[in-house]
C-alpha cells in the first residue's frame, strides 16, 4: 500500500507510524511521502531522518486557496499514493481532493467521535473542552475523511479515562500514548492487509 502522510505539527502521529512500519505491526505498506502545511513542522524533520520524501506545500506560497488545492492535488496525484492519511493535519481536505480519493483518506482525532470534534475542536483544545465538560471518559477515533469536518465513516476508536488532576496536556499525552498512537498503525495495516 503506497501512503502519503499529511502533517501540520509535532508529527508523533507520524512517528508512530514510521516506527510501526519497522517493527513490522504495519506490513505491506510504503511511506512515500509526509507532505505538511507549516515548514517548521518538526514532523518533516522526522520524515527526512527516516529517508521519507518530506514536502512543504503551505497555502501561504499560493495565490488563492484554489492555486493551493490544486498544488496539493497535483502532488498528490503524482505520488500515485493508495491511502492518505491526515495525521495531525489541520488544513481542511480540498472537496475535489475528498471526491478523488474517496474512502482512501483517513484521520486521527483526538475524541470520541461525534463528542467534542468538529471547527475548533483540535490538538489542546479537544482536551480543554474534555476536561470543562468533566466527561470521565475520552479517547481517539480513526476516521474516513468525507466532505465535512471529523464527520466520515469511523473505522476504529479507543477508550482513555480522564483522570483526577488531568491537565488538557497531561490528558493530551495519555491520548496520544494509549490510543492515537496505536489506532492510527492499526487502521494503516487493516487497509494495506484487506482482501
Ligand atoms: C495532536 O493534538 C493529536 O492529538 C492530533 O493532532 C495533533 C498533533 O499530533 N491527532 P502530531 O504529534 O503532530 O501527530
Amino acid at each position: 500500500l503506497r501512503v502519503a502522510v499529511l502533517v501540520s505539527g509535532g508529527g508523533t502521529n507520524l512517528q508512530a507510524i514510521i516506527d510501526a512500519v519497522k517493527d513490522g505491526t504495519i506490513t505491506n505498506t510504503e511511506l512515500v511521502a509526509v507532505i505538511s502545511n507549516n515548514a517548521n513542522a518538526y514532523a518533516l524533520t522526522r520524515a527526512k531522518e527516516n529517508g521519507i520524501e518530506a514536502l512543504c506545500i503551505s497555502p501561504k506560497d499560493y495565490a488563492d486557496r484554489a492555486d493551493f488545492h490544486k498544488a496539493l492535488l497535483e502532488k498528490i496525484n503524482e505520488l500515485k499514493v493508495d491511502l492518505i492519511v491526515l495525521a495531525g493535519y489541520l488544513v481542511k481536505i480540498p472537496e475535489e481532493m475528498v471526491h478523488q480519493y474517496s474512502h482512501r483518506i483517513i484521520n486521527i482525532h483526538p475524541s470520541l467521535i461525534p463528542s467534542f470534534c468538529g471547527v475548533g475542536y483540535y490538538g489542546l483544545h479537544v482536551h480543554e473542552a474534555v476536561l470543562e465538560k468533566g466527561v470521565k471518559v475520552t479517547g481517539a477515533t480513526v476516521h474516513y475523511v468525507d466532505e465535512g469536518m471529523d464527520t466520515g465513516e469511523i473505522i476504529a476508536q479507543k477508550p482513555v479515562m480522564v483522570e483526577e488532576g488531568d491537565t488538557p496536556e497531561i490528558l493530551q499525552k495519555r491520548v496520544m500514548e494509549q490510543a492515537e498512537w496505536k489506532l492510527l498503525p492499526a487502521a494503516i495495516n487493516m487497509i494495506a492487509n484487506q482482501k
